[in-house]
């Protein structure tokens, strides 16, 4: 099949698109109101955008608490949401009012951040502390509206790591099992099964370019 993806009439049971941009890596979006209640939330329209700084991604479909929070106190933190703490995660999605506090609902615990006021989750081997850079409207969010999308972007300021992960001097990500969305009720995981290396193509002086072995990294960053 191949169709107009702006009638988006794909004939189809629901809407593929979230289906076929997978998987996507959830960042577990942590924030505190005014009042100073906890906020955890999944979002899984989230993403790395930079490395140098580290720049981080969500998008709010509609203006969510999560974002309500940000704008107003400019501080989040995205902790890993990995096999172990699945369940959680999937709790701490349930649209309750903005007075709840998530991470009791989904028994989760804090651990105090060191650069941002809102906590991660404890359970989480790894967490990004992130100051609000901006928000984007994307174009077709109706003026003034609120069923629209809006781009949070964030600069992480710190990065917390459980030390139980890190091997050889490296991260090692598969040993974390994360997981990461799909389309409909669909998740994958990373399990060092399933991660896999391949190292960069080298170009040859006469211009051909060439694939070093991929059984494992050749230790060459490229
Ligand atoms: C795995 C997962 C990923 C999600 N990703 C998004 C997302 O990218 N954007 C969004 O607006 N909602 C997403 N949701 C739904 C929000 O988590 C849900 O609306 C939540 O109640 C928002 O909480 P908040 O109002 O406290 O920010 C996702 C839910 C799950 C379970």
């Amino acid at each position: 099949m191949h169709y107009d993806s702006i009638a988006n009439q794909h004939g189809l049971k629901h809407d593929p698109f979230k289906a076929l941009v997978a998987p996507r890596p959830i960042g577990w979006v942590s924030t505190v109101d005014e009042n100073g209640i906890l906020n955890l939330a999944p979002y899984s329209f989230f993403n790395a955008v930079s490395d140098r700084p580290h720049y981080v991604m969500f998008s709010s479909s509609g203006r969510k608490d999560s974002l309500r929070n940000i704008e107003k106190n400019g501080e989040f933190t995205c902790s890993l949401s990995t096999w172990d703490t699945r369940d959680g995660m999937n709790i701490s999605s349930a649209p309750v009012p903005a007075d709840g506090d998530e991470f009791a609902l989904a028994h989760l615990e804090t651990a105090a951040s060191k650069f941002v006021a809102p906590p991660r989750v404890k359970q989480s081997p790894a967490a990004l502390e992130c100051k609000h850079w901006k928000t984007i409207e994307m174009p077709d969010v109706k003026p003034g509206g609120d069923s629209g999308h809006f781009v949070v972007f964030g600069q992480v300021v710190g990065i917390y790591i459980d030390p139980a992960y890190i091997k050889d001097g490296m991260v090692d990500t598969s040993a974390m099992r994360p997981i990461a969305r799909m389309g409909y009720m669909d998740y994958a995981v990373v399990t060092p099964e399933t991660a896999f290396t391949l190292n960069r193509p080298v170009v040859d002086p006469d211009g051909s370019v060439s694939s070093p072995s991929a059984a494992e990294w050749d230790g060459e960053y490229r």
